[in-house]
């Protein structure tokens, strides 16, 4: 997947700016307040078709107008293609001419894979952060997945209304059984798509880690199940489910929430048998976060065929050179678009383009 031409006009500061970038690295660089991490944010719209940043439309739209509006040309499969976001009270996706359903419809059209300081969340932050992180990846290999996610959901706020309910005394405790079956049954079907994500992404994982720790260190991904079911079967997983939400029935009543299923799970991630989360250096939490990510790109390129576009936001000034060099060596193949204050990290790179940014317009390269 290549980036041929890139064009924003209202998109936050960026009032009007085109791009023709290179297929191989692509240098954003700039002072602070520019405007580089909004071209990274805009081109991960159409992966995404929301932003990693806020989830408010309004503060996308450049302070004082009504609509923003991105243009992306890019090949996937040896078409060419044309996508254009227009931001106004709602988003809107047109693809070569024709106006998506809706932006959900757009999900698969363009892969990316974005890299930024925030992504060490994943290693550093709370559970949430990492089911996140498994929901969005998944859902780009496997969009049947968002639509059970959807389902899950639903299920869920159902489960946990009932809940409230019966805790005032409006309604019985049975009525719950029809909810817990659903909620096991559909739990134990992402469940399953999760430890395969897991799996497979352990072992790219890993051995990236491996090499990026010269071979000194060792990566553990291990999904971990809130109802401590060990099983991959999913008649057990749902049966599993089942038994401990009935278990936890009375606690749940009592707090208003459900408290086992995958939105209570985690992804356990380990550096030399020690949670990472808690133990980890920075730099060893960095080198997961990155191993992660770049286990998300390849299994991105094993199921589309295509190489995703790489997006470093802010990435390089936190890695020290050998892994700076690592990086862009598995990135060879690939398009990147990194974004930095000063050229000075990137020289030794032979192949790539510079856009020098400034006050949301590009000024050269
Ligand atoms: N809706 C908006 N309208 C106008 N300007 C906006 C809007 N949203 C954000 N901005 C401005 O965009 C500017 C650039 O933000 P951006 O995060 O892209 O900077 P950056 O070049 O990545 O800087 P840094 O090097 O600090 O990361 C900020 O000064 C911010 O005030
Ligand atoms: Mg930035």
């Amino acid at each position: 997947m290549i980036i041929t031409g890139y064009r924003a006009e209202h998109f936050r500061n960026l009032k009007h700016i085109e791009l023709f970038p290179d297929s191989g690295v692509n240098v954003i660089f700039g002072e602070n307040g520019q405007g580089k991490t909004n071209i990274i944010e805009s081109i991960w719209m159409f992966t995404g078709c929301h932003s990693f940043r806020t989830h408010k439309a309004a503060e996308l739209i450049e302070k004082g107008k009504r609509e923003a509006k991105v243009s992306l040309s890019f090949t996937a499969h040896g078409m060419e293609n044309d996508a254009v976001l227009s931001l106004q009270q709602k988003r809107e996706f047109i693809l070569n001419g024709a106006v998506k359903q809706s932006p959900r419809s757009f999900l698969g059209e363009f892969q990316s894979v974005v890299f930024s300081p925030t992504t060490l969340l994943i290693v550093q932050d709370a559970p949430s952060e990492r089911r996140r992180f498994l929901d969005i990846a998944i859902s780009m290999i496997r969009p049947a997945y968002s639509t059970h996610l959807l389902k899950y959901t639903k299920i869920l706020a159902n489960r946990n209304a009932l809940l409230k309910q019966i805790s005032i005394g409006a309604a019985q405790e049975e009525y719950l059984d029809a909810w817990d079956e659903q909620l096991a049954r559909c739990g134990a079907h992402l469940t399953l798509y999760r430890m395969q994500y897991v799996e497979e992404a352990a072992r790219i994982a890993v051995e990236i880690y491996r090499e990026i720790s010269g071979g000194k260190e060792e990566l553990r991904l291990e999904y971990q199940q809130s109802s401590n079911s060990f099983s991959v079967d999913e008649y057990e997983l749902t049966e599993n489910l089942y038994i401990a939400l009935q278990k936890n029935r009375e606690g749940d009543i009592r707090r208003i929430q459900t408290s086992v299923g995958p939105h209570k799970d985690d992804l356990f991630i380990q550096v030399d048998g020690l949670s990472a989360r808690s133990y980890a250096s920075q730099g060893q939490q960095r080198s997961a976060a990155l191993a992660l990510k770049l286990a998300e790109a390849y299994m991105i390129k094993d199921v589309s065929g295509e190489y995703p576009v790489i997006l470093l936001d802010d990435v390089m000034s936190e890695l020290d050179n050998s892994r700076q060099n690592l990086l862009l060596e598995y990135l060879k193949n690939w398009q990147v678009f990194l974004t930095c204050c000063d050229t000075s990290h990137i020289t030794r790179l032979h192949s790539f383009k510079t856009f020098h940014i400034e006050n949301g317009t590009c000024v050269g390269d």
